[in-house]
Formats: structure tokens, C-alpha cells, sequence
């Protein structure tokens, strides 16, 4: 405005020229008062230090991790430690020691990732007794060994090509396939509730005999979702007896010991503990659904 003064009529000019000088005479008042605000700080008056705080956004651990740290709690009360293996198997402990030798036909069950010379993502935590069992015999065994799997699946609702299985071992003298019924189901009343039902069916897996495979109700009780595909139930886990060679495997003698072992889905079981519609809900990254877990 000022520097427009000389161009205006000059009948007017007193007039422009005064009320410019007084919005710049407020505007500067005002910039003064606010420097000198800002110069003292806060006054006792204009802050109030017992209002809350903006609390800071913190993580939380992921649904799937939370779950398989229960599932260890879980077996903890039973005595079973926690013993953890190699992601990056070789053929031999993920296949050959389990009593699958090449170009068996059960190799079928498990879509394999190969890496070079010989070595594999481990399709399963199986191969962990394996190496447990090297380790501690000729002690008796209670573990179980969490950890990530993979498989070149076809991904649907409740397959994914990465996941996650909580192998449990029990190895010693008077070992039966009742003491895996009765210890699998204490852990399902304990995780699942007791209104949850467990089914053990016949199966067949070449590193145990007999062998069997575990069944927890749906959420949906059979009306019709996606992840039982209407059947009322969800495969959770493989198990069985250990098989004699996979026990010679591991340095034992089946005429003195027996043993159990499964292998549950640790993504399954958070999916029918939380009506998870989707396996791949857990592993989109959603933040909306995520922190519903936190
Ligand atoms: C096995 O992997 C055997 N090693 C289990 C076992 C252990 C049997 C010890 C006997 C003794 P299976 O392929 O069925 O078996 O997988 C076991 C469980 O892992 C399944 O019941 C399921 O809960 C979970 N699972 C398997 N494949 C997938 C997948 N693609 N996505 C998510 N969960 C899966």
C-alpha cells in the first residue's frame, strides 16, 4: 500500500496514506507482542502441565507371535522346554532322517523350496527332532520348537507359503499315542476353551507310526466359512508315535524308548483362537487390523 501512495489521485493520497500507516502500525504491534511471547515462553497461566499428554504410538507384538509364545506357556506348565533349529535345512534332516529318502513319493506332501547343494527351506519343524534328539540323547525329551516354515503353496484362506509350526517332542520310557491324546487335548482346553471340540483321525506321515492328524471345531460350528470350508473343522496339526528308524535316527533304541510328536500350525491356531477369516490378513501389513491384537 505504501509503496502504491505516488500513484494514487493526489486529492487522495492523505487519506490512503493514513490508513495505511495504520495497518502497519497494528500489524507491527501485533508481531511485536507475539516475539516477545515467544521470548518469555509459557506463562504459569497459559499452560496447564496437568492436562494428558499426545500419548506416543507403540508397537505391539504381532498376532501370530503373540500366539506361539502362548502356545509355549502352555506346554511350559506341561514341563516341555523350548529348543529352537535351523530355518535353512539340508535334504538329509528335512527328508532323510525323517525316514523320507529321495524320490520317495511322500516328498509330494511338502511343495519344496531348493536352495543350492542339496540344502532347503525346512518345509516343516520336523527336522528339528532330529537334531534334538543328536543332541540330548540318551536322555529323555520334552521340547517343543517353534518356528518358520516354507512351503511353494497355493495360497488361499488358510494356506500361506510362509508360516509357522510349534513341533512338539516327548521322548522316554511308557511313551503311548494316549499320552499325545491326553496332552494335546490339555493344551487345546487350555488355549481353545473347553467348549472347543478336538478330533484325532487316522493319517499317514513317514516319520511316525501310527500317525494321526488334529482337528479343533470351527468357529463357525459347520455353518459355511471359508477357512473350514464348511466342514466344522480345521486340521491344526500332524502327530503320531515316532516312528523306530527316525529314533535310531536320533541315536535312541526303540526297544527301550518310544516317543510322540506333532506339528501344529501356529498361524492356524491364532486364526481359530480369533475367528480369522483369513490366513492372509496376518501377513498384508493392515495396521486396522494388526492393532486390534496390541
Ligand atoms: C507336517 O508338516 C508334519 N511335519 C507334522 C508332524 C509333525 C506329523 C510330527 C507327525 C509328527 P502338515 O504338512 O500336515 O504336517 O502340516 C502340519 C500343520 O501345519 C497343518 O496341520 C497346518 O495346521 C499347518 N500348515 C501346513 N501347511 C500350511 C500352510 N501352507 N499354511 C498354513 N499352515 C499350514
Amino acid at each position: 500500500m505504501l509503496a502504491l501512495i505516488p500513484s494514487v489521485e493526489p486529492s487522495e493520497r492523505a487519506s490512503v496514506g493514513q490508513s495505511a500507516n495504520s495497518v502497519k502500525t497494528e500489524l507491527q504491534s501485533e508481531y511485536d507482542a507475539a516475539m516477545s511471547a515467544l521470548s518469555t515462553g509459557p506463562t504459569a497461566e497459559s499452560l496447564d502441565v496437568t492436562l494428558p499428554g499426545v500419548p506416543p504410538v507403540v508397537g505391539g507384538l504381532h498376532v501370530t507371535r503373540q500366539t506361539m509364545y502362548e502356545i509355549q506357556c502352555i506346554f511350559a506348565t506341561m514341563g516341555f522346554t523350548v529348543f529352537e533349529s535351523n530355518e535353512v535345512e539340508t535334504d538329509e534332516y528335512n527328508f532323510q532322517l525323517l525316514n523320507i529318502p529321495p524320490e520317495h513319493p511322500s516328498r509330494d506332501m511338502w511343495d519344496t523350496m531348493y536352495l543350492e547343494e542339496g540344502q532347503v527351506l525346512r518345509t516343516h519343524t520336523s527336522p528339528g527332532q532330529i537334531r534334538a534328539m543328536q543332541r540330548f540323547h540318551p536322555e529323555p525329551i520334552r521340547i517343543i520348537l517353534p518356528g518358520r516354515c516354507y512351503r511353494y503353496e497355493a495360497i488361499d484362506a488358510s494356506h500361506e507359503s510362509i508360516l509357522f509350526q510349534v513341533e512338539g517332542l516327548a521322548i522316554g520310557t511308557g511313551i503311548t499315542l494316549a499320552s499325545l491324546k491326553g496332552v494335546f487335548e490339555a493344551f487345546a482346553r487350555q488355549f481353545f476353551g473347553k467348549d472347543r471340540g478336538v478330533r484325532f483321525r487316522g493319517h499317514y506321515f513317514p516319520f511316525t507310526e501310527p500317525s494321526v492328524e488334529i482337528d479343533i471345531s470351527c468357529n463357525c460350528e459347520g455353518r459355511g466359512c471359508p477357512v473350514c470350508k464348511g466342514t466344522g473343522w480345521l486340521e491344526l496339526s500332524g502327530g503320531g508315535m515316532v516312528h523306530p528308524i527316525v529314533l535310531e535316527n536320533g541315536g535312541y533304541d526303540p526297544a527301550e524308548v518310544t516317543g510322540f510328536a506333532f506339528g501344529m500350525g501356529a498361524d492356524r491356531a491364532a486364526m481359530l483362537k480369533h475367528n480369522i477369516e483369513d490366513i492372509r490378513l496376518l501377513y498384508t501389513n493392515d495396521l486396522r487390523f494388526l492393532e486390534q491384537f496390541t
